[in-house]
């Protein structure tokens, strides 16, 4: 992947307030994120993880620098940017297909592409049975795959993801991780994911960037060079574990001899 940058935040620096409450959320932040790359964010609370994201995802200006998308600077939110927040944003009074064809409406796609659109991406992530169904009557996991099929369905080149998993139990997370890899191994989107868990980030990603608090800044870029398709042995793997600890020592600032 030698091809410009699919994202790019050139010193960048965020700040909230103004005279004796300025407070600085993210200072000189440089990173790349490659064309087809996953990376994910990991940091502790409070280190501008939300922030970078809202600022590629165009809704947070910045203060100072750039951030690019494609090399254009970002401006506003744009339908080739797919976001899916922690909180399952579905509109209550829409069916499941109907929520899923939300962005594709605004785009003026047809009703029949529509659909057939909609029930696609419903399959891929397993909730076509439940097309007609409204988003009371969902578990967790189906909603947030509700918001996935969603953000899937308007074809974005690149996903941004704040903790998408983070409200459900461990085995629905696992399944959600690997329908992810999947579906990235078929169209090889750019994904910007933010977690807090350790393994999740090792798990779906190319690099584990690891931002610090106070203020938000690059902590340190972790490679994970372990081999696709991932599944539950590359999960269990020595070079697995070593990474997930690299990452943890990482996060908590705690140097081999401390851990
Ligand atoms: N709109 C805002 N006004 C003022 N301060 C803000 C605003 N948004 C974020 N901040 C501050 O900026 C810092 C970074 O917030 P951000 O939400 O990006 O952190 P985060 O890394 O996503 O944390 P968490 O892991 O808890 O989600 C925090 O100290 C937060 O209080
Ligand atoms: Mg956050």
């Amino acid at each position: 992947m030698t091809s410009a940058p699919k994202i790019e935040f050139r010193n960048l620096r965020k700040t909230f307030g103004e005279g004796a409450s300025l407070f600085t959320a993210i200072d000189n932040l440089d990173l790349q994120i490659r064309d087809g790359e996953i990376v994910t964010v990991v940091g502790p609370s409070g280190c501008g993880k939300s922030t970078a994201m809202n600022i590629v995802a165009g809704l947070t200006d910045v203060s100072s620098g750039e951030c690019r998308v494609d090399g254009k600077l970002v401006n506003g939110p744009g339908p080739e940017r797919g976001v899916i927040f922690q909180q399952y944003a579905l509109f209550p009074w829409l069916t499941v297909r109907e929520n899923v064809e939300f962005g594709l409406r605004i785009q003026g796609v047809g009703k029949k592409d529509r659909e057939t659109r909609a029930l696609h991406y419903l399959d891929l992530v397993g909730l076509k049975a439940f097309a007609d169904a409204y988003p009371k009557t969902l578990s967790g996991g189906m909603k947030q795959r509700c918001a996935i099929a969603r953000a899937y369905a308007v074809n974005p080149s690149v996903l941004l993801m704040d903790e998408p998993f983070g409200a459900l139990d461990a085995l629905t997370r696992v399944k959600l991780q690997n329908q992810l890899l999947d579906t990235w191994s078929r169209d090889k989107r750019t994904v910007m994911f933010i977690t807090h868990d350790v393994d999740e980030a090792v798990y779906i990603a190319h690099r584990v960037i690891v931002l610090a608090a106070n203020p938000g800044r690059l902590q340190e870029i972790i490679e994970v060079d372990l081999p696709f398709p991932r599944n539950d042995e590359v999960r269990l793997s020595p070079e697995f574990i070593t990474l997930r600890n690299k990452v943890w020592r990482a996060v908590y600032h705690r140097d081999d001899q401390a851990a």
